[in-house]
């Protein structure tokens, strides 16, 4: 299969050439790149030699206000620090960035991004300029979306195609995850100013939305921060999450998204995929189960309420099994939810309360139906 390599720089390149385009709004945009691309190896060459030459230093008067684009210029933080941005220091001076689409693109990037958790929290004017920025990007099988190590560019919605996530690790490479037809990735370069965390790669042809990370870190990042304040009273007070380091709790705060449900909605169908994971923040919510003996029946018999700080939906996610039961909402509802990819991340440390619960679900469910209840049995 043939392998697409993007040459480190390209987008920085493009996008310094791209954010003067919207400065100037020149006439001619090949006259402009001819000006622009010259004047940036000129001050490149000035980099190279220290400016000392004469011709080089009436280049550099003559180019004064002349912004080249930086690349790789993201400082690289080696541990991952919560505390490692500041929305009031990005640069909300640049111009917005616009990639222009179609009617029927724009509503494939609505669909794609419909449940994308860290969009969930946006207001409609937030949502618009981050749709507004995200271009297209489609994927050969093999191709390598994100290298582990790289500074982080842009991140990135699946419409379509499978990834698998490799993580390497005292030279070995374990895959630790993968991404199916939904999702998103490449977010935590891009909040913390790290290496990329892991290599993605295509398992089948794709398509991505990519997000650039000016536009994301002063969207998004601004809007942590106001999760932050919303939230982190709250999260410090789920008893699951007691055992978490502070900072990993915040970690939680920056990848979670807030989710509402009326009286009576269905929050966890029975049966199906597995894909995040709950913690109710405020109302109750009540898990269904259809058992061996009813399945055939659409009746359904109540186990279990969940109460605010409490937690749902990690039975299919630890066991890898379709969800055992339903969920649903008693009078209006908020939950917290997370996906699956960064409940395997962030939730380890919590693993063995979780596992602890699931013991008590079995023995809940013998004792309500007898012994033909098995929660590592599918079919329930
Ligand atoms: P980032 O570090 O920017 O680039 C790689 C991405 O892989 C990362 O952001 C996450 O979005 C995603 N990812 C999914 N699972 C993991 C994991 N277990 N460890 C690190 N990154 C992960
Ligand atoms: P999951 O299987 O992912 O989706 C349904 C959820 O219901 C399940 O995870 C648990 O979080 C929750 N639940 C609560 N009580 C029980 C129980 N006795 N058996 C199975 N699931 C339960």
């Amino acid at each position: 299969m043939s392998h697409i390599e993007i040459p480190p720089g390209l987008t920085e390149l493009l996008q310094g050439y791209t954010v003067e385009v919207l400065r100037n709004r020149p006439d001619d945009l090949v006259d402009f790149a001819v000006d622009y691309f010259s004047r940036l190896k000129n001050s490149r060459n000035l980099g190279i030699d220290g400016g000392k030459s004469e011709e080089k230093d009436n280049e550099d008067e003559e180019d004064e206000d002349f912004e080249p684009p930086v690349i790789n210029r993201y400082c690289r933080r080696v541990s991952v620090c919560a505390e490692s941005f500041n929305p009031d220091e990005e640069d909300d001076t640049e111009p917005k960035v616009v990639h222009p689409k179609s009617d029927e693109q724009r509503s494939r990037l609505q669909e794609a991004c419909k449940d994308i958790i860290l969009f969930k929290n946006l207001d409609q004017e937030q949502l618009s300029e981050v749709l507004d920025a995200m271009f297209e990007r489609t994927v050969v099988s093999e191709e390598h979306v994100i290298d582990q190590g790289d500074d982080g560019d842009n991140f990135y919605v699946i419409e379509r195609g499978s990834y698998d996530i490799l993580v390497t690790k005292d030279n070995q490479t374990n895959r630790v995850g993968l991404y199916d037809n939904r999702g998103s990735f490449g977010e935590l370069a891009l909040m913390y100013n790290t290496p990329r965390a892991a290599t993605i790669v295509a398992t089948t042809e794709g398509s991505l939305w990519g997000l650039d990370r000016i536009t994301f870190r002063r969207i998004i990042l601004k809007n942590n921060a106001k999760k932050r304040k919303m939230f982190e009273s709250f999260i410090e007070s789920v008893p699951l999450l007691k055992s978490l380091e502070a900072s990993e709790r915040m970690k939680i705060v920056d990848v979670i998204g807030e989710k509402n449900y009326k009286d009576g909605e269905r929050i966890i169908a029975q049966g199906e995929k597995a894909e995040s994971f709950f913690i109710v923040e405020s109302g109750e919510v009540k898990i269904l189960i259809k058992s061996k003996t009813n399945k055939d029946t659409e009746d359904e018999v109540e186990i279990a309420r969940c109460q605010k700080g409490q937690y749902f939906g990690e039975l299919a996610l630890v066991t890898n099994k379709p969800r055992a039961a339903s969920a649903y909402a008693v009078g209006d509802v908020k939950c917290l939810v997370m996906d699956v990819q960064a409940f395997e991340r962030l939730l380890g440390p919590c693993m063995d309360i979780m596992k602890r619960n699931i013991t008590n679900y079995q023995e809940q469910l013998v004792k309500m139906f007898g012994s033909s209840m098995d929660l590592t049995d599918p079919g329930i």
